[in-house]
C-alpha cells in the first residue's frame, strides 16, 4: 500500500505520470481548460455532433419518457425500447442480421472476444490493435498470434504454419482505423485472406464509423468490402457523439453473446437516453448534413496533415482525422504538450504502454467543426514547439 507513493514518484521522474484535466465546457472546437480558452485538438467527437441539438433533444426526450437509468442488466429487466430499436437500426446500418449493444468499446471488445472464442480457437491479431482487443484475447483464453502491423505476408505465413494443427475457429481481428497511428487496415486483402483460410474477420471500427465511406458506414464501406466483414464492432462515443458500443454480426453470433458474454450479461444496461441519442446521430450521419460534415472533416484533416508534413514532421503514415506527430521520448513529448497548452492548443502526448517505447507522439485529432484558420495557426505552433524541443 505504502509503495504506491513511491511508484507515482518513479512514474513522475520517468516522465510517465498521468493525471486528469477538466474540460470546462463540453467537446466543441474551442473549450476552456484551467479557465483559459484553447483549441480542442484531442477529442474523438470527429463530426462535432456531441452537442448537436438533435442528439441532445433525443436524449432528453427518452430520459423524460423512460427515466435516467435502465434499472437492471439487459437479461433481467434492463432492455428498454430504445435499446431494441437501436440494435435493429445498427444491424441495418452495417448490413447484418443482428446487433448487440455494450456499455463501452472497451467492454465490447472484452465481451465479444470472450463470448465468441475459447481455448480451442486461434486469434490472429494486428500488433497495433487497441488495448481492449488485447485484453479480450486474454479473456477468451484463445491461442493468440500477433502479426506485425498490417503485414499481410507475415499474417499469411502464420496462417499457413497453423494450418496442420487446426482444431477450432480462426479469427483475424484488426482495428479499421488504428487509434494511435491514424492509418487504415488493408481490409480487402484481409477479406481475401480470411476467405482463403476459412477464418472470420472482426473489425473494430471505433474510429471509422460515421466518418469514412460515402454514407458513414465506416472503413469497410470506404474500402468497398463492408459486406465481407463478419463481425463489425463499433463505438457510439466518438464520431457518433454519445456513448456505448455495439457488435453488428450474424444473428447466431448475437444470440451466443446474449448467453455467454460476461461484459454483456453482468452489467446494468446503458441509460435509455443513450441509445436514443445514438439513433439521432445515425439519422444525422445518413443525412445531407452528415455528408457535409464528413467533407469538412476531410478538408480539415488534409489542411492540418499537409501543413505538418510540409514542415518536415513524421505523421507515421496517417491518412485519417487522427494525426500523430512522432516525438519519440516521453519527457520531450510532455514538455511540448505543456507548452502547446500554454499557447492555446490542447492535444495529448501519448506514451507507453499506449504506444511502444521510443515511439511517443502527439496525437492530434481533427473535428469537422474546426475553423481552417485555427488549424493553420495550431500547425504553426506545433511546428515551432517540436522544432524547439525535438528537432
Ligand atoms: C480502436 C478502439 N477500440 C475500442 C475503444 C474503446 O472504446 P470506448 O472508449 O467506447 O470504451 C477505443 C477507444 O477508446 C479505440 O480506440
Amino acid at each position: 500500500m505504502h509503495n504506491w507513493q513511491k511508484e507515482l514518484e518513479l512514474l513522475s521522474r520517468q516522465g510517465m505520470l498521468r493525471s486528469l484535466r477538466v474540460v470546462e465546457d463540453g467537446q466543441g472546437p474551442k473549450v476552456h481548460v484551467d479557465g483559459r480558452e484553447v483549441l480542442l485538438l484531442c477529442s474523438n467527437n470527429y463530426l462535432g455532433i456531441a452537442g448537436h441539438r438533435s442528439l441532445v433533444e433525443a436524449m432528453v426526450s427518452a430520459t423524460r419518457q423512460f427515466g435516467a437509468g435502465s434499472g437492471a442488466s439487459r437479461l433481467i429487466s434492463g432492455t428498454l425500447p430504445t435499446h431494441a430499436a437501436l440494435e435493429e437500426r445498427l444491424a441495418a446500418f452495417k448490413g447484418t442480421t443482428g446487433a448487440l449493444l455494450f456499455n463501452s468499446g472497451y467492454a465490447a471488445n472484452n465481451g465479444i472476444l470472450q463470448g465468441l472464442f475459447g481455448p480451442d480457437d486461434v486469434i490472429f491479431s494486428d500488433q497495433l490493435n487497441h488495448a481492449s482487443i488485447i485484453d479480450g484475447c486474454r479473456l477468451a483464453q484463445a491461442r493468440t498470434l500477433i502479426y506485425p502491423h498490417c503485414d499481410l505476408a507475415a499474417l499469411e505465413e502464420l496462417l499457413e504454419k497453423e494450418r496442420p494443427q487446426r482444431k477450432g475457429r480462426w479469427l483475424i481481428v484488426t482495428d479499421g482505423v488504428f487509434s494511435m497511428d491514424g492509418d487504415m487496415a488493408p481490409l480487402r486483402e484481409l477479406c481475401d485472406l480470411k476467405e482463403r483460410y476459412d477464418a472470420l474477420l472482426m473489425v473494430d471500427d471505433a474510429h471509422g464509423t460515421g466518418v469514412l465511406g460515402a454514407t458513414g458506414r465506416g472503413t469497410g464501406e470506404h474500402l468497398d468490402c463492408l459486406d465481407r466483414i463478419d463481425l463489425h464492432m463499433g463505438t457510439l462515443g466518438k464520431a457518433l457523439g454519445g456513448a456505448g458500443a455495439y457488435l453488428a454480426a450474424p444473428r447466431v453470433a448475437i444470440d451466443i453473446l446474449i448467453n455467454r458474454s460476461r461484459a454483456f450479461i453482468f452489467s446494468t444496461s446503458l441509460p435509455p437516453g443513450v441509445p436514443a441519442a445514438a439513433m439521432a446521430a445515425l439519422d444525422l450521419v445518413e443525412s445531407a448534413e452528415g455528408r457535409d460534415l464528413r467533407q469538412k472533416l476531410e478538408r480539415n484533416r488534409a489542411l492540418l496533415a499537409g501543413l505538418l508534413t510540409d514542415g518536415g514532421l513524421d505523421l507515421l503514415g496517417s491518412t485519417t482525422q487522427i494525426v500523430p506527430v512522432l516525438t519519440r521520448e516521453p519527457e520531450v513529448t510532455m514538455t511540448i504538450t505543456r507548452q502547446l497548452l500554454e499557447d492555446g492548443v490542447f492535444l495529448q502526448g501519448i506514451r507507453p504502454p499506449t504506444v511502444p517505447q521510443g515511439l511517443c507522439r502527439l496525437r492530434a485529432t481533427v473535428m469537422a467543426t474546426h475553423e481552417p484558420v485555427d488549424l493553420a495557426q495550431a500547425a504553426k505552433q506545433i511546428l515551432t514547439s517540436v522544432g524547439e524541443h525535438a528537432g
